[in-house]
């Protein structure tokens, strides 16, 4: 069964990914995709980025029945995603990420889509008018207008947010990003107040003093964060947008080949595969064991070791040499017959192959 139109949100922030979780994800997206997340610095970055790539997949084999592992997503010269193949319907889609949540529009058919989430907080040091004043030619008249309505600040930030958020989920859309003079896109704002159970559709936008025929659907994903999709035309659904588990991601995925697997058969220095230990724990002996009535055989590995599922240090013999597992065809022992090598997590790298 496929879908047309999809909203779907993530709460990463509350996502704490056990080592297999991390392995499992990172084995079902493309290996370009996993280099750019590898240059992540920040944790909750890989977690907010990796976990769009995931919905990304998810939506388009939903709703074009392509095979999981069959899809490769493209990035135009501005960097927004795309899927678009001979044989397959046309599928729109866009993704944002920020405060704690990940999100994802998609839609089958012919339209412009952007969306964008945003916090509804402040962050910027300064007293919030210094603020204001600094970002005054980002926002027309009536939207300052808007924003100064209310009279408290707490009220004013939300505007703010609110009023940002549609007009990056429009820049988006039409894929130019903030490239654009964002004052001179206008937002009428008709409903002063969003909530968590309904579609705001009733807000306009205008562009340089013209109104515009989009479609613009607002809500509160929860109490702090609001989320707009733009739309060029409008769809006659009121679609709100669903809290995703990790389980769901887990279903219908295949790994990407050659990736985080194990095989002897391809020789190269990128195949590794993690064991999550469930706790930390001293492993004194590793042994692996060549198939029996195969010509494929480990000859050499490292062991790599860890206590978080990021940070994997090299296990060194005693004299500072990283440990390469030289064996005969049916044994490949790892030595580390030491004790004091406390880890949670041990990967093991295979540097040859024959
Ligand atoms: C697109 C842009 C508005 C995103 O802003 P943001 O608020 O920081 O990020 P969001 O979380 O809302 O969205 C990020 C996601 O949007 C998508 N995206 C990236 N570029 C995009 C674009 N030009 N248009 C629409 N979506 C885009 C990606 O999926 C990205 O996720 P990823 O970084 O994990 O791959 C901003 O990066 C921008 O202005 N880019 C344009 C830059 C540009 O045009 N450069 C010229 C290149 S030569």
């Amino acid at each position: 069964m496929t879908n047309n139109s999809i909203r779907w949100a993530f709460n990463f922030a509350k996502w704490n990914p056990s080592y297999l979780e991390m392995a499992f994800a990172f084995s079902i997206i493309q290996s370009e995709e996993k280099e750019r997340l590898m240059r992540f610095v920040f944790k909750k970055d890989v977690k907010a980025s990796l976990l769009g790539r995931l919905m990304m997949r998810k939506f388009i084999s939903e709703s074009t029945g392509k095979q999981y592992e069959e899809i490769l997503i493209a990035r135009d010269d501005r960097g927004k995603p795309f899927f678009e193949e001979k044989d397959c319907p046309r599928v729109y889609f866009n993704v944002s990420h920020q405060g704690s949540f990940t999100v994802l529009a998609g839609e089958v058919g012919d339209l412009k889509l952007g969306v964008d989430v945003m916090k509804l907080e402040y962050t910027g040091g300064k007293p919030l008018n210094e603020f204001f004043t600094l970002m005054s030619k980002h926002f027309s008249l009536s939207e300052w207008d808007a924003i100064k309505d209310f009279k408290n600040e707490h009220q004013q930030i939300y505007m703010f947010c609110r009023l940002w958020c549609l007009k990056e989920s429009y820049v988006k859309a039409v894929g130019v990003g903030i490239t654009v003079n964002l004052g001179d896109i206008s937002f009428k704002i008709n409903s002063k107040y969003l909530n968590k159970y309904y579609i705001n559709k009733d807000t306009e936008l205008y562009v340089k003093g013209n109104k515009l025929d989009w479609v613009f659907e607002e809500m509160l994903i929860d109490d702090e964060h609001c989320v707009s999709v733009a739309l060029s035309k409008n769809t006659d659904k009121d679609i709100i947008f669903k809290q995703l588990d990790f389980e769901y991601f887990k279903q219908n995925c295949v790994p990407m080949l050659g990736d985080n697997a194990w095989s002897a058969q391809e020789s190269d220095f990128d195949q590794y595969f993690i064991i999550d230990l469930g706790r930390v724990m001293n492993v004194t002996r590793v042994w692996t064991r060549g198939r029996p009535h195969s010509n494929e055989y480990v000859m050499e590995y490292r062991i790599s070791y860890g206590t978080n599922d990021l940070d994997y240090a090299d296990y060194k013999e005693s004299g500072g040499d990283i440990m390469v597992s030289k064996d005969k065809r049916y044994g490949c022992r790892g030595g580390f017959s030491k004790n004091n090598t406390p880890s949670r997590a041990l990967t093991f790298i295979l540097e040859n192959l024959q």
